[in-house]
């Protein structure tokens, strides 16, 4: 067996490597099987960084801790489809298991992590490695953009994707001048699928005028909203194509260097990216790219908080502005963008912005990948036209259990609070679902039919909120504490009138005075659960 490798040896492996400080800490918990102080006093001095500073740091992310043997505890995921399916008998069942937030894989059987493995199953004993499902091709032959060539045979590969047609929107990308990207980016409607919609070519723009350098482009891969499981799919079978867009951000923005922040909770994804990188390495000549992997926050995929992990700084949402597009990775120009996004590039350059457009219904232009779960025949990733009938997809296409009916429908994971039965006529656009009181956002569905608590669900998306704010401001540090509070136990008032004016109270405090978007979006839980489930809120409290 080789020996394990010194401190020394750690540190000089990634001292001298760009945002070294999550590498370092994962190298030092494969070796230990947790984080000692040694090692933190040993990062501190390799790094420089002040040991307060890094305590901090590191005690805030889930997957890494003091604790001896942590690392190879198994976590089970807790995520609200997860709880449906069992697991937390699971979790009583695993000798010495943790719960985790959900894991992204809720078109599956119970996500388990362990190690560096990612196991799923319903039972002790039947937990096993399994590939990320591939979707089917739409009913009726509709056509897809991003989905449309993960199922061609070794994709993942780099002579598969290059078979596929895959590099030649980066060889006629190498051949125009960075405006004529931006204006076809421009045209096309691309925006934002990470949940802020902002459009593309407008932040890429934004970077390639900026002041400074070098810029840096981050291919937001931290998809940690729960019922979210869209990015996964992607990078799973069609890892070239994200490098492929991000090669071609870096024509049109100006950028040679980037970083793919990818979840912890997805360790197979790491090994098919570190394999994409190394095997396109002629064709992204120019092109500096490295996986960073995250070590267990939500708030890391907020972009800023982002950032500030990849420095090894607190990850805590920087204050706005200076946006990242002058002022990001270092003080860089920097165009952060999520998976979705950067795999939808290449097909528009390779056919075109008008065809990318005409993929929308209506007014609306292009598709959207919708991550379904929960209540439905056929769970897992479709990738829609912008404005298709949720019913549709409902219905159709995923299948609602005979003999059940909807009683209601997460949007943007669960950042979009519920919509009831009522709502179901929605499109999947954001003009539409804002005007119910809901947005797309990263395009998580999650489905859940008439006989669920929606009380119940509503107490666990607000506790996942409550772990996961970053406790930077008090609005949604204090609120999501107390709204799970208000959704757990007898406390405050009991009188229902009361009780409601009091939970419409924090939600508007929080939604006013929040930093970031996730103190800003929690209480859209509790409002949407007051508004649809009324009678479900007066049985629970009069039972109290
Ligand atoms: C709490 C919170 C969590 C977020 N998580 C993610 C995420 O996991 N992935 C992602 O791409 N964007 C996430 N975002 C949005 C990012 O801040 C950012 O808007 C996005 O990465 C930009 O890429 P795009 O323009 O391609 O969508 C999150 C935002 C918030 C407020
Ligand atoms: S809103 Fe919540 S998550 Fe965002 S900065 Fe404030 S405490 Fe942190």
């Amino acid at each position: 067996m080789p020996a394990s490798p010194s401190d020394e040896q750690l540190i000089k492996r990634w001292q001298d490597q760009p945002a070294p400080l999550l590498p370092l800490l994962h190298a030092f918990n494969e070796r230990d099987g947790h984080i000692s102080p040694q090692a933190l006093e040993a990062i501190s001095a390799g790094l420089r960084l002040p040991m307060a500073n890094l305590h901090g740091s590191v005690t805030f992310y889930h997957h890494i801790s003091g604790e001896p043997g942590s690392r190879d505890r198994p976590r089970v995921c807790m995520g609200p489809i997860c709880r449906l399916n069992g697991s937390e008998q699971l979790l009583q069942d695993l000798d010495g298991a943790e719960p985790m937030a959900c894991a992204g894989r809720c078109d599956d059987p119970i996500p388990v992590l362990q190690a560096d493995r990612a196991l799923v199953g319903r039972f002790e004993g039947e937990l096993q490695q399994i590939p990320s499902p591939l979707p089917p091709p739409n009913p009726d032959g509709i056509e897809e953009c991003c989905l449309a060539s993960v199922r061609e045979p070794d994709r993942a590969t780099c002579a598969g994707y290059v078979r596929t047609g895959g590099y030649a929107a980066l060889a006629k990308a190498r051949e125009m001048e960075p405006e004529e990207i931006l204006q076809v980016l421009d045209d096309s409607g691309l925006a934002g699928r990470g949940g802020a919609g902002f459009p593309t070519a407008t932040k890429w723009r934004a970077v390639r005028n900026a002041q400074g350098g070098p810029k840096t482009l981050v291919c937001n891969a931290d998809e940690g909203e729960p019922g979210c499981f869209k990015d996964r799919v992607l990078l799973d079978h069609d890892p070239h194509a994200i490098l492929e867009g991000m090669a071609i951000a870096g024509l049109a923005t100006g950028a040679t260097r980037g970083f793919i922040y990818l979840r912890y909770e997805y360790p197979q994804t790491l090994d098919i990216l570190e394999r994409a990188l190394e095997e396109a390495k002629e064709q992204l000549e120019g092109f500096d790219f490295c996986v960073r992997r995250g070590a267990g926050a939500y708030i890391c995929g907020e972009e800023t908080s982002l950032l500030n992990s990849l420095e090894g700084e607190h990850p805590f949402p920087r204050n706005r502005p200076p946006f990242p597009v002058t002022h990001g990775f270092e003080q860089t120009p920097t165009a952060v963008n999520n998976v979705e996004t950067l795999a939808s590039v290449a097909p528009i350059l390779a056919h075109g912005a008008e065809w990318y457009a005409g993929l929308g219904l209506g007014e609306h232009r292009g598709t959207k990948l919708i991550s379904l779960s929960g209540d439905v025949e056929r769970p897992g990733n479709y990738e829609v036209p912008m404005g298709f009938p949720l019913k549709t997809l409902l219905f159709d296409w995923a299948g609602v259990p005979e003999g059940r009916s909807v009683q209601a429908v997460t949007m943007a994971g669960l950042s979009g609070g519920f919509l009831g039965a009522a709502d179901l006529d929605a499109t999947l656009d954001e003009a539409c679902l804002r005007g119910k009181g809901s947005f797309l956002g990263a395009g998580g569905i999650m489905v859940f039919d008439d006989r669920r608590d929606m009380f119940e669900i509503a107490r666990q998306s607000m506790e996942f909120f409550a772990s996961e704010a970053c406790g930077k401001c008090f609005p949604c540090r204090i609120g999501t504490e107390r709204l799970t509070e208000r959704l757990s136990e007898p406390s405050g008032p009991l009188a229902p009138d009361a009780w409601i004016e009091e939970v419409h109270a924090i939600g508007h405090t929080m939604t006013q005075l929040s930093a970031c978007g996730l103190g800003k979006s929690a209480p859209l839980i509790t409002e949407s659960l007051m508004r649809l489930f009324p009678e479900q809120v007066s049985s629970k409290l009069e039972a109290r």
